[in-house]
């Protein structure tokens, strides 16, 4: 998704079927042409939601980089141990030379798949990405009941994450799923980490999912406060008079019973 300003500038390299956003030679035939793309939003739209949980001194890993200014923002901003990656030669040509004559050489520009990242495990304090995971869901039929394919991809995305990051690491998730669809697999048994989300963005939401390892027992122990607290006010709802009265023309409450 771009600007209106973008669309009209850029020639379109909407591909001719969802699932070529699965496909290598997709994104490096596009890459070879286009200079610079950012999905969704741009870091300033979103940055307050992110820096809490760096520090200068993290060591961040950047997935599916592309040609956004994402990695560039980061290091302006006084994040400087970047390692971005992206599975297009392409692009990683393209971003290290701009990054060199913008004095950004101490970035470290790879290709590399995110389904099998090639370092070791513990490598990284932060692993941040933008748009990227969202790619492997392109060729699902319902979010709604994800297929066997799109599963096992993104358990192996989650799975090199969850490995490469060090015992306190976080994964940062910027996208427009919502957590309803997301929160299934970020949460799965296998991983030690606790899911927090936030929203940014006017009309449309877009969504940034923190994810610290080692912090999943706390997370669900606060979420389970918040579903009782949330019971609790339902029931006490229900007894209420009010609420009698309500009920004969909200279905939306009735809903949520
Ligand atoms: C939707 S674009 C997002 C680009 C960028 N993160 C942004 O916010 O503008 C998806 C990017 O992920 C890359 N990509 C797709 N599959 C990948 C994979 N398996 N491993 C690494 N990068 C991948 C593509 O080459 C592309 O640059």
């Amino acid at each position: 998704m771009n600007t209106s300003k973008q669309a009209a500038e850029q020639p379109s390299f909407l591909p001719d079927h969802n699932a070529r956003y699965l496909d290598a030679k997709y994104w490096d035939e596009r890459f070879q042409k286009e200079e610079e793309y950012e999905w969704f939003k741009g870091y300033k739209d979103f940055a307050n939601l992110v820096t809490p949980h760096l520090q200068p001194s993290s060591k961040i890993l950047v997935l599916g980089c592309g040609n956004s200014s994402l990695t560039a923002d980061l290091f302006s901003d006084g994040f400087q141990r970047i390692t971005s990656v992206d599975l297009s030669p392409a692009v990683i040509e393209r971003m290290q030379k701009r990054a060199a004559e913008k004095g950004m050489g101490c970035i470290e520009w790879r290709v590399a798949d995110m389904l099998d990242l090639p370092f070791p495990d513990g490598t990284f304090d932060a692993v941040i990405e933008k748009g990227t995971m969202d790619v492997l869901f392109v060729d699902n039929d319902s979010p709604w009941s994800p297929r066997p394919e799109v599963c096992t991809r993104v358990h192996r995305m989650l799975t090199e994450t969850h490995r490469v990051l060090s015992s306190d690491g976080v994964f940062i998730s910027v996208t427009f799923a919502q957590p309803h669809f997301r929160r299934p697999f970020l949460q799965a048994p296998q991983y030690s980490w606790g899911v927090d989300v936030a929203t940014f963005g006017e009309g449309f939401h877009y969504f940034v999912y923190a994810m610290r390892k080692g912090t999943r027992a706390e997370t669900d122990a606060a979420e389970r406060e918040a579903v009782a607290a949330e019971g609790a006010k339902r029931v006490a709802l229900k007894e209420s008079p009010m609420h009698e009265h309500m009920e004969q023309d909200d279905y939306l409450l009735r809903m949520s019973l």
